[in-house]
């Protein structure tokens, strides 16, 4: 919905500047690594409100040292991706509700906010400049990172009076390494977010703070961390990704679960196209609800899990296999994943185009 308390910046009023020289296209490389040519920026002030947007050549940002988002973190992102479909057509998947939550953001961070359907047509106007950096597979996409970053040059802590919001492509395959099952270290030691803070926005914050446990994961011989909350040992989130988990719950019934959108879990896109999809199938219980790691290890160790998996946009629909806690090494089936399966088919068929849907949102 537009924010209106703001005049907001208009796409009509979009200026753009082709770069010269275009790049030769790589390989999409390890995820994050390759960039295009061009980029959206907008930049806000509090006595001169949005400017008009700009797209321009790829390049470097000049920021004050002392500029709060360096200082402060107070910055925040989105992450969407471009799909090329087998009819060459792209498409966006869902993309209001990253504009939606971009918003929420900004709100909880202090910085302005913006109408989120003006930011959604400059981004498909950059992205059908940059088309040809959509990769021609349906094993990779072109995955639009929305940054929005305070410019204000302060070593106070104060609500931003500059601002700028930005927006940054890069070609994707696969997020993690490999396609295997990943495995968890859940150290209730560890917290991501807490009840009253900010887990439920995409700030950067939440991800730099996460990175000392991911590194103690690693050691352990684990790959992500599983990320416990409270006394009773909450399952929350999975490294960068939501969690869900098929089973026969504790009363016996097939579920498939999902912590709840309580403030501590980030509202992700693919979390919720999941909770709707499976929803339609009328197959088994589908439900957001808190799962203890007492829970999860009686579950384990009665044969009543059956799948249990990770999903966000970047790495889509993730297998777990393992989970480690407090001494017990949990196996999760995960080779015959067929919920896992189905659900990556059916949202993969929306975004490459091969099942037509209203989720699709066309270049
Ligand atoms: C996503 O899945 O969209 C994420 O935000 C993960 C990311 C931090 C790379």
């Amino acid at each position: 919905m537009a924010d209106t308390s703001i005049p907001s910046f208009k796409a009509a009023d979009l200026v753009i500047q082709l770069s010269s020289s275009l790049k030769t296209k790589p390989d999409v490389g390890e995820f994050g690594s390759v960039f295009t040519d061009h980029m959206l920026t907008i930049e806000w002030t509090a006595t001169e409100g949005w400017k008009a947007p700009f797209i321009r050549p790829f390049g470097n940002l000049t920021l004050h040292p002392a500029s709060t988002s360096l200082q402060n973190a107070i910055q925040l992102f989105e992450g969407l991706k471009a799909y090329r479909g087998d009819d060459n057509q792209l498409r966006l998947f869902r993309p209001m509700l990253n504009m939606n939550r971009m918003a929420n953001s900004a709100r909880r961070t202090c910085l302005p906010t913006f109408d989120q359907s003006e930011l959604l047509e400059c981004i498909r106007k950059l992205v059908e400049i940059e088309q040809d950096w959509v990769p021609h597979s349906d094993v990779a996409s072109l995955y639009i990172r929305p940054t929005f970053v305070s410019t204000e040059q302060s070593l106070g802590i104060k609500k931003p009076t500059r601002a700028l919001l930005y927006v940054i492509l890069s070609p994707a395959g696969f997020y993690f390494k490999t396609t295997d099952a990943v495995s968890l270290w859940a150290d209730p030691k560890y917290t991501r977010a807490w009840k009253g803070g900010t887990g439920d926005c995409k700030m950067g914050g939440n991800y730099g703070c996460s990175l000392y446990a991911q590194y103690e994961a690693v050691d352990y011989g684990c790959q992500q961390v599983l990320w416990l909350y409270g006394d009773d040992h909450q399952v929350t989130e999975a490294g960068t990704m939501n969690v869900f988990l098929h089973w026969i719950n504790e009363n016996g019934d097939e579920e498939l679960a999902t912590p709840p959108l309580d403030g501590i879990i980030l509202p992700g896109v693919t979390r919720r196209s999941i909770l709707e999809l499976s929803r339609k199938w009328g197959e088994f219980a589908v439900t957001e609800r808190y799962i203890t790691m007492d829970q999860l290890c009686c579950a384990v160790k009665q044969q009543r899990v059956k799948e249990m998996f990770g999903c966000g946009t970047a790495c889509m629909v993730c297998p777990i296999g393992r989970v480690v806690y407090q001494g017990q090494d949990l196996h999760i089936p995960h080779q015959d994943a067929k919920v896992t399966t189905r659900i990556a088919k059916e949202l993969t068929d929306i975004q490459y185009g091969r099942t037509p849907s209203d989720w699709a949102f066309l270049v």
